[in-house]
């Protein structure tokens, strides 16, 4: 895990002294932000990095007190490269002061009710803990500014695409394995939601021109007429392109929900200082979350060594240690990242709902199937999910004595990339389903799980589950919250022992 952590940022580090440079002329990181975001003006980009700023300074005074100082002079700043997934590559050093989160663009007014929902909860704390003279200034000058600023706040409902389907070009600058998985990353969303999307090469209203920038990122939501979204060298992977256009569409850090309490907490002694900033929450006025309830498997979620000083380090933790390694995860789209872009542009889009089961729900696209939980299969979502390149899964039922499951070619030769196995274990009505694993446990070990076996024991089988790999088997048993419980397999990058586990009703 850590050699793998080296390497990464070892890439990271090698990448950025080679690729700033272009025919031997640096290219200034604004430059690339004015060419391929041509909606925000000069004084735009100038009131968003002096928010930026802002916002930086005053959440380093809250998170680490007065007397630490935070380092505003950028161009001086020698920062080391930072990531937010270690299965999503940091943005350049050059480009990472203009961005927000590691790989959001802000306008001015998101950054500005950003800030203004920072210093709304500074007051508060204020007005209970003894007071911070220095902070009284700051705090004063961002109110006039604020003040200034007539426009309506900013929320999810405006920045949403009114026009299908949603136009986009491809940049000359773009690789050729670039190309080809933004095309599947946008054939997944469009599989999986009523959102059509059209390559074209004059566009004829708003759009999202895909090009290579020094990082992945992307603005939040529709801007208007042509907006950029980076995908940059390393980015090339659909479930990082995903989740560049989950920002597109409008969708905001999984982390950054004002719910996130719920599920995680922060080691705030193990951020480098200066990105603290990165780690607040939205306010409920900016995000709209229809009901959707926080995922940790949510392809908009950070890793657990976001911005870490240190990387064996988390700074990131979630409050069930056994979800520690199901966030950050970049393969895909989690069930619940497709329900509410599908809530959002999607209602009543059917003339028929199907009676879906276990938390399914009509495709809006289709109309002709349902679209399921992770795990459930079916036109109905009334069965387990079909395997991918291997013979394994199934309905099972729990009885009083133990049954056994295991990964494919358990234990030799093991398992092979890219396989699939879902489990639906059964108890009967009234009853739970407790499992645990035995014998040899292996899994190709990284901070967030490539290759896995994930555990759905919660009463909402929605929800991404536990997800265990590396070498050590974990010990505890796990109990399922109702009568369902789904484990499922799955290999994305490598080959190794796998699992067996043991199963009854309790
Ligand atoms: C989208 O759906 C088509 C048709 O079912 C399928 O062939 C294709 O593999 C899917 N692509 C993605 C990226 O899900
Ligand atoms: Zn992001």
């Amino acid at each position: 895990m850590k050699a793998y952590a080296k390497f990464c940022l070892l890439v990271v580090v090698l990448a950025c002294g080679l690729t700033v440079f272009v025919d031997g002329a640096p290219i200034p990181p604004d430059h690339e932000l004015r060419q391929h975001f041509p909606s925000l003006s000069n004084n735009d980009f100038a009131e968003m990095t002096n928010l930026l700023d802002q916002i930086k300074q005053v959440a380093h005074d809250r998170f680490y007190g007065k007397d630490s100082v935070a380092v505003a002079q950028h161009s001086t700043d020698m920062r080391p490269s930072v990531s937010i997934s270690i299965a999503q590559p940091g943005v350049q050093v050059p480009i990472s002061r203009y961005l927000f989160e590691g790989d959001i663009l802000l306008s001015p007014l998101q950054a500005n009710v950003i800030l203004r929902n920072l210093l709304r909860v500074l007051r508060k704390n204020r007005r209970r803990r003894s007071s911070w003279p220095a902070l009284k200034q700051l705090i004063t000058s961002s109110s006039m500014l604020l003040s200034r600023d007539k426009r309506s706040l900013y929320s999810s409902e405006k920045a949403r695409w009114k026009n299908f389907p949603i136009q986009y070009t491809f940049h000359d600058s773009l690789s050729v394995d670039a190309v080809t998985e933004i095309g599947l990353a946008i054939d997944y969303w469009m599989n999986h939601t009523c959102l059509t999307f059209e390559k074209v090469s004059e566009p004829e209203r708003d759009y999202i021109e895909f090009f290579r920038g020094q990082g992945c990122y992307s603005m939040i939501g529709r801007v208007g007429g042509r907006q950029g979204v980076s995908i940059g060298d390393g980015c090339e992977r659909t479930g990082t392109i995903e989740h560049e256009i989950g920002h597109a569409l409008g969708l905001w850090h999984e982390q950054a929900r004002p719910d996130a309490d719920c599920c995680i907490v922060l080691e705030p002694d193990n951020i480098i200082n200066n990105f603290i900033s990165d780690f607040l929450q939205r306010s409920w006025e900016e995000v709209l979350t229809y009901g959707i309830p926080y995922d940790m498997g949510s392809v908009m979620h950070y890793g657990s060594t976001a911005f870490t000083n240190d990387w064996s380090k988390k700074t990131v933790l979630t409050r069930d240690a056994r979800y520690q390694r199901t966030i950050g995860q970049r393969e895909r789209l989690s069930f619940y990242d497709v329900q509410v872009i599908n809530k959002a542009y999607c209602p009543k889009h059917c003339d028929i709902d199907l009676p879906c089961f276990n938390g399914g729900y009509t495709h809006p696209g289709k109309c002709d199937g349902c679209i399921c939980p992770d795990g459930f299969g079916g036109i109905v979502c009334d069965r387990h999910e079909q395997p991918k390149n291997a013979q394994c899964g199934g309905m099972l039922p729990a009885l009083e004595q133990w049954a056994e499951i295991t990964s494919p070619g358990y234990p030799h030769p093991g398992y092979n990339i890219d396989q699939k196995c879902s489990w639906i274990l059964r108890a009967p009505q009234g009853k739970r389903v407790e499992l645990e694993f035995i014998d040899r446990f292996q899994f190709f070990c990284t901070t967030t799980c490539l290759d896995f076996v994930e555990v759905k024991a919660s009463a909402d089988v929605k929800l991404t589950g536990f997800r265990y790999c590396c070498f050590e088997r974990p010990t505890e048993a796990v109990v399922s919250e109702l009568a369902d419980m789904i484990v499922i397999f799955r290999s994305t990058v490598s080959r190794d022992v796998g699992f067996k586990a043991r199963f009854r009703y309790s």
